[in-house]
């Protein structure tokens, strides 16, 4: 059965995810389906599953790298309000997967919750904070996360609790297929306090990464005791270009797409940067960013 039956108001073929991606990069997707309660998330999801169709949740596409010949099956973009609900019990948030993380950050500080006021300027949604355990050179959002709700491949539903939780740098053993929910338990600080602080680090991420620019983050993750970015800088690759992909002047773990830049120019110059830092440091870096 084509898996759109009985799903014609949320899934459309050929969906450009150029559309949904921060690189504005990235062919189409064979699927796109935009559900608008979990139960239609599960029927869907079932429906491929029983159908042998591939299915990929989009977070807000600012951790990924579409390929211009685009993805086959399903991609699902969890950003209906039945999602991105942030709601307060006691000391914890709990939030949808779509939910903004960035929202969920202002809004604990104005709670005067304090733990996730350092995620300040990292976009994307919560779904996919946790999954890469987002996070800044302090920590990630895992260590406040004690408990998650998740989909299956399957389309079925299952609770995670704290001792169920694995968290590492950029990395979780949240790998199922969703994240539905989350719950971060937090601790009560002054929200003026609070809210300085989270200045303070927005400030100094500005300042050191380009964020005004079409990019997905940082390209690599850092080394074990290193920085990524300190080593791409110091072999001279700021500035180097491969059509319209270019190494960022401000932060050298950054690659922006210019205008005409297609997702080959950012892999190609992706493997530029991987071999010359392997030829010259001897050193093997390994993507941060999510290849589709
Ligand atoms: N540096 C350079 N040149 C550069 C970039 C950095 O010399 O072009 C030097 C800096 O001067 C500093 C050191 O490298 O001495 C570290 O730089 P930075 O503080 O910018 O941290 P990072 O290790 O490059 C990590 C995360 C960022 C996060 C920042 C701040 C990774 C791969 N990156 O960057 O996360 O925002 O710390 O906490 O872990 C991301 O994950 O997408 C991301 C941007």
């Amino acid at each position: 059965m084509p898996i759109e039956t009985g799903f014609e108001n949320i899934v459309r073929r050929g969906e450009l995810m150029a559309m949904h991606t921060w690189f504005q990069l990235g062919g189409a997707a064979e699927y796109f389906a935009e559900p608008e309660t979990p139960d239609q998330l599960l029927a869907l999801v079932k429906r491929c599953h029983a159908e042998g169709v591939k299915v990929r949740i989009l977070g807000r596409g600012s951790n990924i790298l579409v390929r211009d010949e685009g993805v086959k099956g399903l991609v699902v973009h969890l950003g209906a309000p039945a999602f991105c609900e942030i709601r307060f019990e006691d000391r914890s948030v709990v939030t949808g997967g779509g939910a903004l993380l960035g929202q969920v950050v202002t809004s604990t500080v104005n709670r005067g919750l304090a733990g996730l006021e350092t995620l300040v300027g990292i976009p994307g949604s919560v779904g996919g904070a946790l999954h890469g355990n987002a996070g800044t050179r302090t920590g990630g959002i895992g260590q406040w996360t004690i408990q998650a709700t998740v989909v299956s491949a399957a389309g079925e539903v299952f609770q995670r609790q704290a001792d169920e939780l694995a968290f590492g740098y950029r990395q979780s053993n949240l790998d199922e297929l969703a994240i539905l929910e989350a719950r971060c338990q937090l601790e009560e600080d002054n929200p003026r306090e609070l809210a300085k602080r989270m200045q303070k680090h927005w400030i100094l991420k500005k300042a050191s990464q380009p964020l005004g620019h079409q990019s997905a983050g940082c390209v690599f993750k850092n080394p074990r005791g290193a920085s990524a970015g300190e080593m791409i800088d110091q072999a001279g690759l700021k500035g180097t270009r491969i059509g319209g992909a270019v190494v960022s002047e401000r932060h050298a773990n950054f690659i922006i797409a210019e205008p005409e830049c297609t997702s080959e120019d950012v892999l190609r110059l992706i493997d530029l940067v991987r071999n010359q830092i392997l030829e010259r440091l001897g050193v093997e870096l390994e993507l941060e960013l999510e290849v589709w």
